[in-house]
């Protein structure tokens, strides 16, 4: 904490905050024992918190830079390896971190097991969309350690912040943003103008306090982001959880970081004891099927830092109607047209007639162009109903003109397809600097569709 010259010793109690200019061994606001402790305060700042707030409190004035005890890159472990390696190490002491994702895609249920997987942080679980006796259910669900956890069923956002200043948590989950409102602010909870106050006045509270703040926000299904799109600017952090509401695997991404990368992403199993931490995706998102399926292709995909294997899944058939349908689930279907007429032009292939329909495995949703390679094998081994062995794997985009470009981080994706016990992988042959021959894993270099699909499907074609 900067000493500057004019401070002063309080006695604050760290069971509900009270301050006190002397020591007492009972507090008199909540009547706890030996709660009080002494805390060295500049005047004028009466905020100042236990421990893990140092130096909060003071950056509400200016403060000169060298003077800045480093102790802010402190970060909590939230005893969930999947989120504190997207959060950057940790969450960190009075930052605001939005998890945004549509309704029922599980953010309350993480958010409320952080929690109960670390009893030793005392935690403040404001809940604005259920009971207390609700919330109770689903930790019981959970299971866990619910000591260090104590639940709040408000609206009223300046009750809660009242409330955490006598509670003095160290971690607080808003659930939600949506269903909060503020007396500062005119409209209507859930309103863009409340919304915003809201999350301003949470902000404001966790760097003043150095409390860590996780807010809640629903996104929903048609893109039309209400509320966590604008909120984006005024937190720190931003993850967004994704995955197809039928399936039971769960991204989180994030999106924005103040103290850390991007694009990072974690894999969660939902389970019916809640989400189980993936750390090996790839093992997920290929089903072992067996030998003998046609229609599906491995892609070696990159997301963030992380290179993963997937399963895609096509199935061309006749079309039942004048027009052929297209369809994709977690892949652009846009791209797909364009793919199936590359696959027209290029390679002579009649599609047209054809229904396509393609799918990513586990609620995946697709954006790395690396996967193009993938999808167009998948649809030619559907057309011809000739499987691809299941130690083959694909990473590679696909041009207008049928070439198969070069994708970013090729040497990473054949590590992974190599550690996985693939046998082959796919890729331009106009990538660069990738050595001949890779411990345990053939490379196989296609210039352009027509060059892939001699290679590939020889006796089919
Ligand atoms: P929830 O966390 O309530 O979603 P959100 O807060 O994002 O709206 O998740 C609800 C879904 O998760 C619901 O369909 C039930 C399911 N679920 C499980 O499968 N297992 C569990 O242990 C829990 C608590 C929920
Ligand atoms: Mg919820």
């Amino acid at each position: 904490m900067a000493s500057g010259s004019k401070t002063k010793s309080v006695w604050f109690c760290t069971s509900c905050g009270n301050e006190s200019p002397k020591w007492m061994g009972r507090c008199p606001a909540c009547g706890e024992w030996n709660t009080m402790v002494e805390k060295t305060v500049e005047t004028g700042v009466a905020k100042a918190r236990g421990s893990a707030g140092s130096g909060a409190a003071a950056s509400v004035r200016p403060v000169a830079l060298s003077e800045i005890a480093s102790a802010s890159e402190a970060r909590i472990s939230l005893n969930n390896a999947e989120v504190d390696r997207i959060l950057g190490g940790g969450i960190v002491p009075g930052s605001l971190v939005l998890i945004g994702g549509e309704p029922g895609i599980g953010k309350s249920t993480l958010s409320l097991q952080i929690p109960l997987h670390c009893p030793a942080l005392k935690t403040l679980y404001v809940t604005g969309e259920e009971s207390v006796r609700q919330v109770k259910m689903r930790a019981d669900r959970l299971g866990g350690d619910p000591s260090g956890c104590t639940i709040f069923s408000q609206t009223d956002i300046e009750s809660v912040l009242e409330e955490a200043g006598r509670l003095q948590p160290d971690l607080m989950i808003v659930d939600s943003v949506q269903t909060m409102f503020t007396h500062s602010a005119e409209s209507t909870p859930g309103s863009v103008s409340q919304i915003k106050e809201v999350a301003a006045t949470l902000l404001r509270f966790a760097k003043e306090s150095g409390i860590a703040v996780i807010l809640i926000g629903h996104i929903t299904k048609d893109g039309y982001i209400a509320g966590p799109k604008i909120l984006e600017h005024i937190v720190d952090v931003v993850l967004q959880f994704e995955g197809e509401n039928r399936g039971s695997y769960r991204l989180l991404r994030s999106i924005k970081n103040r103290f850390g990368s991007t694009s990072e992403l974690a894999v969660f199993e939902m389970t019916g004891t809640g989400l189980r931490e993936v750390s090996n995706p790839s093992e997920m998102l290929i089903p072992m099927h067996g030998e003998g399926l046609s229609g599906t292709a491995v892609s070696a995909m990159l997301d963030g830092a992380r290179s993963f294997l997937f399963e895609v899944q096509a199935l061309v058939s006749s079309a039942v109607y004048g027009t052929a349908q297209r369809s994709a689930t977690g892949f652009d279907v846009r791209r797909l047209n364009m793919l199936l007429a590359v696959l027209e032009k290029r390679a002579g292939f009649r599609l047209s007639a054809k229904d396509v329909f393609i799918n990513m495995a586990g609620g995946l949703r697709v954006t790395d162009p690396a996967c193009d390679l993938a999808v167009v094998v998948a649809v030619l081994s559907s057309n011809f109903d000739y499987t691809i062995p299941a130690d083959v794997c694909f990473a590679g985009e696909i041009g207008l003109s049928g070439e198969i470009r070069p994708v970013a981080q090729t040497e990473k994706r054949i590590s992974e397809a190599a550690r996985l016990g693939f046998r082959q992988i796919y890729i331009s042959a106009f990538s660069k600097n990738i050595p001949a021959g890779k411990a345990g894993i053939e490379i196989i270099k296609v210039g352009d569709v027509p060059a892939l699909v001699k290679r590939l499907f020889q006796s089919a074609a």
